[in-house]
């Protein structure tokens, strides 16, 4: 079974996160990892925390953010896993995973993903970035991330709040090699 480590950060957006859980606990393993902020603003944004996440996600994984022993902090458990997702990413996790300090596990994921050489998927969210955060990007870039803004585009015509999100999960999951009928792939121009 495919597996996935998915760190849901403080930035705006848990709904990111938390519709890519929905989809990849149908089918693989996911090891969910949700910050303090993370949790603050996904309540403020879903009405919902990480112990509802547990009860919805029953065959989910969930580790706390303070447990640097779990196994996916180690790169001979975490090579096994197809990808590490940070949706969304703060500036400040981002910060952390570009200068190598860990203060909590989904620092130190990251930085075994980065190590190990496994996909790592940043889902970053700040408006506007300022020159601090965009030489962070480039460093985790240079280190092999990908950095991934939170940008839904518009040529597929959204209709709702859902197709927005389903674009911006779709694009990631396109990066990790997850198939998906999350939207809809622009196929040239012209509607007929
Ligand atoms: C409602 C709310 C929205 C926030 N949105 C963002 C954001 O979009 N981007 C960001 O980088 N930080 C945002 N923050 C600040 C982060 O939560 C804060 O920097 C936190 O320390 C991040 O910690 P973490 O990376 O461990 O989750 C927001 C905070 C709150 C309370």
């Amino acid at each position: 079974m495919e597996g996935f480590v998915l760190c849901i950060t403080g930035a705006s957006g848990s709904v990111y996160g938390y519709r890519a859980l929905q989809e990849l606990a149908k089918s693989c393993r996911v090891d969910v990892i949700v910050s303090e902020a993370g949790r603050l603003v996904m309540e403020e944004e879903l009405g919902k925390g990480p112990e509802d996440l547990k009860r919805e996600f029953p065959q989910a994984v969930f580790h706390d953010e303070r447990d640097l022993t779990a196994p996916v902090s180690s790169g001979s458990v975490l090579s096994a896993y197809r990808a590490v997702l940070v949706m969304p990413c703060s500036m400040s996790t981002l910060a952390s995973v570009a200068t190598g300090v860990n203060s909590n596990l989904i620092h130190r994921v990251c930085e075994v993903a980065l190590k190990e050489r496994i996909r790592t998927v940043l889902l970053v969210r700040e408006m506007p970035y300022s020159r601090v955060h965009i030489e962070n990007m480039l460093r985790v870039t240079e280190a092999g991330a990908l950095v991934v803004p939170a940008s839904p585009a518009f040529y597929h015509r959204p209709k709702s709040l859902e197709d927005m999100v389903n674009f911006v999960v779709g694009r990631v999951f396109d990066l990790i090699g997850v198939p998906h009928a999350l939207y809809n792939r622009w196929k040239g121009g012209g509607r007929g």
